[in-house]
């Protein structure tokens, strides 16, 4: 670790958030905590996450619903992170959950969420999952063709539950995301388009005492830096709902909007002019959740203005998923410098850390860009350009633009003369991260620190050990 004595900033560093991310004494701290003394206590790699920015996320959805003059629930999507302590952070706060599969539907019923309140997305659902779904009485279950309203029939048949199911669909609307989180899209693998729609409600109704056509559902896809395709896509679903109501007296209890709520990946702006500007404008997204709901609230009174719509909107409640917008500026990622090179022939200064895309995928994926600062010279000028990469044995396995896109930085800027044992950090990471991480290269997954109020850490998942890598191996 360096020993340079830097006289510490007054002014917050661009990327701090009061009270919860913040240099203190030239660390970078979360709700307090020091995140060396994390580090020393939990080691490194290590996952952060903070359970009161969780609860003030979830307070900034819940005040953004106030401009609605329908309920609205909020559905966390637990694919974003479904840590066992997060999701118990998220029932504490008072919402409800989506999930994605059967095993993030234990995982929901195991820290306490209600069947109630629970909805199943997918596109790809076992018998199994159904099956588990539809006995234990879930809010929705999304049925993403027309051929699994079948499948929902006959777990409904085994189990002697009725299910409660909404329709997924997939209008063309795009977004100015990344086309690998666009959802809306008749190229895209979702839902069911509207030319099938009608028939897939008939077919749905058809079997009244097995299956509850509760609602309707589009996810136009995650971080949706606009207004308008939540607008769009609840025209797209009104109309359907009123033409069903017309066609057959059915009236819908629920319009699900999804998720896609964005979160601002660029507070600090200091290497933000060396990304693309539409990648800026998408990972710059600063929308509040109420300028959304505002927008489908508008697109909604304008949608019901004779006595017959207004009679079917006042039966409806509004959903949303949100994932992205609950965790992701809820989590950290530190990492320390394992090994440094000074390339003779380029002048480049390489900074070898052991947190690689095993932690974080879509730096792989989608060339995702997470703000990296130093967690031990937080207030530090950031302005020493640096090649940073993590310990995978793969060329790709960098935080810096590899392929010539252009989609993120050539260099990561950090104070000057970082050595090893310095500790990073990677901010905003809590979404998509901990839930995609994998063992790649015998790396055994790190543990995971909770933050509370006032800065106690509380371990919330156990490093792997060398044995865990073999656990499900037979030989
Ligand atoms: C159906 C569905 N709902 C909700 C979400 C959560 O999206 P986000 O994390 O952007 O809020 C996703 C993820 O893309 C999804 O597929």
């Amino acid at each position: 670790m360096t020993t340079e004595h830097v006289a510490h900033s007054t002014i917050a560093p661009a990327w701090a958030i009061p009270g919860y991310l913040e240099a203190r004494d030239g660390h970078l701290t979360i709700n307090g905590a020091d995140s060396l003394k994390l580090v020393r206590r939990f080691g490194s790699p290590l996952y952060v996450f903070s359970e009161p920015r969780v609860r003030e996320n979830v307070a900034r959805l819940v005040r953004a619903a106030r401009v609605s003059d329908r309920p609205v629930r909020f559905c966390y999507a637990s694919k974003a992170n479904s840590n066992m302590a997060v999701l118990k952070a998220v029932l504490d706060a008072g919402i409800d959950i989506e999930v994605n599969s059967g095993g993030e539907l234990y995982k929901a019923l195991r820290v306490g969420f209600r069947p109630g309140q629970i909805i199943f997305n997918g596109t790809s659902k076992t018998d199994e999952e159904l099956d588990d779904a539809v006995r234990a009485g879930i809010l929705s279950v999304n049925v993403d063709s027309l051929y699994e309203i079948g499948l929902v029939a006959e777990a409904a048949r085994r189990t002697g539950k009725r299910a409660n199911v909404t329709l997924r669909l997939v209008p063309e609307i795009s977004t100015r995301s990344h086309i690998g989180l666009q959802t809306a899209l008749l190229t895209s693998k979702f839902g069911i388009t509207h030319s099938e729609v009608q028939n897939a409600f008939r077919r749905a109704l058809a079997s009244p005492d097995l299956v509850n056509v509760a609602g309707i559902h589009i996810h136009v896809g995650s971080q949706t830096p606009d207004v308008e395709p939540f607008a769009e896509a609840f025209k797209a679903m009104w109309s359907h709902l009123v033409r069903l109501h017309r066609e057959t007296g059915h009236a819908l209890s629920h319009i699900n909007l999804g998720g896609g709520i964005p979160v601002n990946y660029l507070r600090d702006r200091s290497q933000a002019d060396q990304l693309p500007e539409a990648e800026r404008e998408m990972l710059g997204a600063s929308l509040d959740p109420s300028e959304i709901l505002g927008a489908v609230m508008r697109a909604a009174r304008e949608s019901a203005r004779d006595a017959e719509a207004e009679h079917l909107l006042d039966q409806v409640t509004f959903l949303f998923e949100p994932g992205r917008s609950v965790v992701g500026d809820a989590g950290v990622v530190l990492t320390t410098v394992r090994n440094i090179k000074r390339r003779p022939e380029t002048g480049d200064v390489w900074l070898l850390t052991d947190a690689g895309f095993n932690l974080l995928l879509s730096m792989t994926t989608y060339s995702w860009y997470y703000q990296l600062v130093s967690a031990s010279r937080a207030d530090s000028p950031h302005a020493t350009p640096y090649k940073v990469a993590g310990p995978l044995c793969d060329s790709g396995d960098v935080y810096f633009d590899i392929e010539g896109e252009g989609r993120l930085p050539d260099y990561r800027n950090l104070p000057a003369e970082v050595e090893p044992g310095e500790l990073l950090a990677l901010l905003n990471s809590g979404a998509y991260s901990l839930a995609q991480a994998f063992p790649y290269n015998g790396r055994p997954l790190p543990a995971v620190a909770i933050v509370r109020d006032g800065g106690r850490a509380d371990l919330a998942r156990k490093r792997d050990t060398y044995e865990d890598l073999l656990a499900g191996d037979v030989w």
